[in-house]
């Protein structure tokens, strides 16, 4: 008597009991799953194809499937280091985006575009934040820095110069993030803002330990894995401005 099964009979559970049928006899109801997988998936992803070819073949001016027009650009007032910058950009433009292809100030950096990297890292108000997860238009009314915006008149600040000392970089591209975050886990650590490396929250920091350090800038990645510069730098800068 054969062992083979009709394709649609029902699959065969997959916690057989010491009594279900050898491997070769159960490959069928297998074979039946994974087809009935394989058709499930054709089908699935020639839904998701069809307004796609709907929309091209959509006569001439239909607005059937076509997505909604963009917002108009408004004039967005923000303070950038200082200065007022005018960018008549869409709501929708993120702060990132804004000041690197708007303002022009390029030395924030895009890595991720989604708040994993902390290569976009700026300050508002003092506080570092991902400048690729918030729009610019909510930012307007607030002082903005950014790495070129750290330096004064013609010396650089204690972190920039701490950097350049410790060579804490290679390729370089995570660093204006780096430094604007280091910038501010320095004020953090100075308020006696605690952190998840911080033995007992109720109480300030003792010190600013390695173990702080690496947990404080735990949000920006370096690629090249420059973090025992990077830790040492931070550290020189925070004995500096002690
Ligand atoms: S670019 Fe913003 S966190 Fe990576
Ligand atoms: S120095 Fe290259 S990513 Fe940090």
């Amino acid at each position: 008597m054969s062992n083979e099964r009709p394709l649609d009979a029902p699959c065969e559970s997959d916690d057989a009991s010491p009594s279900s049928p050898p491997a070769s006899a159960s490959r069928a109801p297998v074979d039946v799953t994974r087809r009935r997988f394989l058709q499930s998936a054709a089908a699935a992803a020639a839904l998701g194809a069809t307004p796609h070819l709907h929309a091209q073949n959509a006569p001439p001016g239909s607005t059937e499937t076509e997505a909604p027009p963009p917002a108009p650009a408004q004039p967005v007032r923000l303070d950038i280091n200082g200065r007022e910058y005018v960018l008549h950009i869409e709501p929708r433009v993120t702060l990132l985006d804004a000041l690197r292809d708007y303002a022009g100030l390029t030395g924030t950096k895009k890595g991720c575009d989604r708040g994993q990297c902390g290569a976009c890292t700026v300050l508002v108000e003092g506080r570092r934040i991902n400048s690729c997860l918030t729009l610019a238009v909510m930012n307007e009314g607030q002082r903005i820095t950014t790495v070129e915006g750290l330096a004064s008149a013609n010396a650089l600040s204690p972190v920039q110069r701490a950097f350049i000392e410790r060579d804490a970089f290679q390729c370089g591209f995570c660093t204006p993030g780096q430094v604007c975050s280091a910038t501010a886990c320095l004020t953090e650590f100075a308020a006696g803002t605690a952190s998840a490396a911080t033995p007992d929250v109720r109480t300030r920091p003792a010190q600013l330990s390695e173990a702080e350090i690496r947990e404080r800038m735990s949000g920006n990645i370096c690629r090249c894995g420059a973090y025992v510069n990077i830790v040492a730098a931070v550290r020189d800068a925070h004995s500096a401005s002690a």
